[in-house]
C-alpha cells in the first residue's frame, strides 16, 4: 500500500459522499444495515465509517436504546458523516485507527466495517481490535471488494489511466481496494486474530450512473486514486477524468450506464 492510499482528505470527503457512496457503497451499506439489526445490538461499534454510508443506513435500521459509535481514521470524512447524519443522540463520532482501538475489552455487541479491511496497513491486528473490543458472544460483520476484473468501472478505470500514463500507472484501484479478496486468506487472517467462527458470502451488485462522467468524477476525484493523478503531474487531474470517462462512454453508451460489482460480506465470531 502506498502512503497516500489511506488518506482521505481535502477535496475527497464531500465527492467521495456525493458520487462514489451512490454509485458502489449505498447497496452494500444497506446489506450490512440487515446483518447488524439482525443480531439486535444494544452497543455497537463501526470502524472505518468513512462518511457515514453504513452508519445512515443501520441508525434507521435500530431502535432508539442503541449506543452507536462510528469511527474513522480520518476526520474529514467523519466531519461529512456527522453534517450528513444530523442530530442523533444514539451515535457518537471519534477519531480512531481501527488497528488501535482506544475502547475497553469486551464492550461492543457488535463491530461492523464496510470497505475498510483492505486499507488496514496489518490486517490482523485490525481484527484483532475488533475481537478484543467484542463481548465473547459478539460479532464482527464487514464486506470487501472482490477481484477488480469483478467491479467493471473500477476496472475499466484503471485500464484508462494506464493507457495514459504507460510509464508508471495509477494502479490504486487494484492495490488496494480491489488488493484483498482471497477467502482462504482473509479466513487464516481471521482465525490468526481469535476468531473461531467465520463465514464469508459472495454478493454481486449492479452501479448505476446517470452518465460516464459522473462515473470517472466518482474513481479519480473522489477516492486517493486523485492523489496519485496529480503526484503524476498536477495539471491532469481533469484530462485524466476526461479520459476515464470516454473510456466509459466508448464502452458502456453516453448514459445513463449501469456495469457489475461484487464484494465479499463476512460474519466473525470468537
Ligand atoms: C473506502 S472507504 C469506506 C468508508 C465507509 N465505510 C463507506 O462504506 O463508505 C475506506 C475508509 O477507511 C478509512 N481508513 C483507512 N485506514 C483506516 C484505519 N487504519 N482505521 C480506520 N479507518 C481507516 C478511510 O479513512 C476511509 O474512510
Amino acid at each position: 500500500m502506498s502512503a497516500t492510499d489511506k488518506v482521505f482528505a481535502g477535496s475527497i470527503p464531500k465527492l467521495y459522499d456525493e458520487y462514489l457512496v451512490p454509485l458502489i457503497f449505498s447497496v452494500y451499506a444497506d446489506d450490512i444495515a440487515r446483518r447488524v439489526a439482525a443480531l439486535s445490538p444494544t452497543v455497537l461499534l463501526e470502524t472505518a465509517a468513512g462518511t457515514g454510508a453504513v452508519t445512515r443506513a443501520v441508525a434507521a435500521a435500530l431502535p432508539r436504546d442503541v449506543r452507536y459509535i462510528a469511527t474513522d481514521l480520518n476526520e474529514p470524512m467523519l466531519a461529512v458523516a456527522a453534517q450528513r447524519q444530523g442530530e442523533d443522540d444514539r451515535i457518537s463520532w471519534r477519531q480512531a485507527d481501527a488497528t488501535a482501538l482506544p475502547f475497553d475489552d469486551a464492550t461492543f455487541d457488535v463491530v461492523c466495517c464496510q470497505f475498510g479491511a483492505m486499507f488496514f496497513p496489518d490486517r490482523i491486528k485490525g481484527y484483532a481490535e475488533a475481537k478484543r473490543v467484542l463481548r465473547p458472544d459478539g460479532a464482527f460483520v464487514f464486506n470487501v471488494w472482490d477481484r477488480i476484473e469483478d467491479n467493471v468501472f473500477a476496472h475499466d478505470a484503471t485500464i484508462a489511466l494506464g493507457k495514459m500514463f504507460p510509464d508508471d500507472p495509477p494502479r490504486f484501484m487494484a492495490r488496494t481496494p480491489h488488493g484483498y479478496h482471497d477467502k482462504t486468506a482473509i479466513k487464516a487472517d481471521l482465525e490468526q486474530a481469535g476468531f473461531g467462527h467465520i463465514s464469508i458470502e459472495t454478493l454481486s451488485a449492479v452501479s448505476r450512473a446517470p452518465t460516464p462522467d459522473y462515473v470517472a468524477i466518482a474513481y479519480c476525484q473522489g477516492t486517493p486514486l486523485r492523489s496519485e493523478i496529480e503526484a503524476r503531474d498536477a495539471g491532469k487531474l481533469q484530462a485524466a477524468t476526461e479520459a476515464v470517462a470516454e473510456a466509459i462512454r466508448m464502452r458502456h453508451g453516453p448514459g445513463p450506464v449501469e456495469a457489475g460489482i461484487q464484494a465479499l460480506v463476512i460474519t466473525a465470531r470468537p
